[in-house]
């Protein structure tokens, strides 16, 4: 890989949002397109398997091109499957791969994938080796800081150089490790500590690789702290719950000259994409789930919220209905 490559993927990512099953679907990454220009944003994992054998690839594969930049997420554990993989998310025109090893959740460990790979690191460098002979694109990795008992800077330090020998070209490393028996996905998220230390010594111990750090970010400014220790920064949960929170980020992190969007405004920016959904046939609340949690803690925005809740279950919402609720919120300042 040249030093040219690896610096245009570490000056275009200080700033990715997380990939999150059953949430950062093609909907939810327009929306966040709307707030940042540049973030890079990931797709929800794609499980290899599934998309080599599914007759509806596009259903796996399909996203709109202005979300990109954007990383498609694999799952999985055999090279020859994420060969097939990878060759066809360079077809789809993905700008790069990123393999999972950190999701903790038994049904994926029990297809040996996920966290429990980092206790097999000889394989996952060959599905790593795989994915880079296989297509052009940066092959990126997501993991934790250690499985079970093995959370030790040793292990994680050899973890990560033997793979970066197999051509990784970016680690983006959630900060707790997980447990794989006696903790469930979600409590893998909060109880394992989150221990940033550990992942500033990896930095520092490797720092000729990009690593970008993850886990328990909440705000701009804790990101913008972060990025003077870490090559880039990904947040997953506070970017899905509060939105707006984060619609400084061109301006704050990536140096743009541009006025945060409110959310009518985005909305607005939307409406042309919701009526071309359900003109094809699509229901609104695949959309306007991710909608609500743009006027989340605004005070009179209430009616907002369950005005399109309901009307979009009951799929009654058309898009004339959504322009009156959204100058309705323009009105109130929002
Ligand atoms: C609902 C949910 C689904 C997730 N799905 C994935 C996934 O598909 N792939 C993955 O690598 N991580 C997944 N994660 C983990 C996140 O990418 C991220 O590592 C984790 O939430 C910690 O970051 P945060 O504290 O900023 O949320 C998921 C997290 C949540 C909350």
């Amino acid at each position: 890989m040249s030093s040219d490559h690896t610096n245009s993927i570490k000056n275009n990512h200080k700033l990715s949002i997380a990939p999150m099953m059953d949430f950062t679907d093609k909907h939810f990454r327009m929306i966040m397109r709307q707030i940042s220009s540049k973030a890079l944003l990931y797709t929800e994992m794609i499980v290899a398997q599934s998309l080599i054998y599914t007759k509806e690839k596009e259903k796996f594969l399909d996203y709109n091109n202005e979300e990109h930049p954007i990383s498609i997420q694999f799952g999985g554990d055999n090279p020859e499957i994420l060969q097939e993989a990878a060759k066809m998310a360079q077809d789809w025109g993905y700008d790069e791969i990123n393999f999972n090893v950190g999701c903790p959740s038994p049904r994926v460990c029990s297809g040996n994938f996920g966290a429990s790979l980092m206790k097999d690191p000889e394989k996952v460098a060959k599905c790593i080796e795989s994915l880079k002979n296989s297509c052009n694109l940066p092959v990126t990795i997501k993991h934790r800081i250690g499985v079970d008992k093995d959370d030790s800077f040793i292990s994680l330090n050899n973890f990560v150089r033997s793979i970066a020998n197999s051509g990784a070209d970016r680690f983006t490393v959630h900060a707790r490790k997980a447990i794989l028996k006696g903790l469930n996905p979600k409590q893998n998220r909060t109880i394992p500590p989150l221990k940033y230390d550990l992942v500033k010594k990896l930095k520092k111990s490797n720092p000729e690789l990009l690593i970008e750090i993850n886990g328990g970010f909440t705000n701009i400014d804790e990101s913008l702290l972060a990025l003077n220790d870490f090559d880039g920064v990904m947040i997953g949960r506070s970017v899905y719950k509060h939105p707006l929170r984060w619609s400084e980020i061109d301006k704050k992190v990536y140096g743009i000259n541009t006025k945060p969007k409110s959310a009518s405004d985005i909305i607005f920016s939307l409406i042309p994409y919701i009526d071309k959904h359900l003109t094809e046939g699509g229901n609104s609340w695949d959309i306007c789930k991710h909608l609500i949690n743009l006027v989340q803690g605004i005070p009179k925005a209430k009616i907002w919220r369950n005005q399109i809740s309901t009307k979009s279950i009951s799929k009654e919402l058309d898009i004339e209905y959504l322009l009156k609720l959204t100058s309705m919120l323009k009105e109130m300042g929002y």
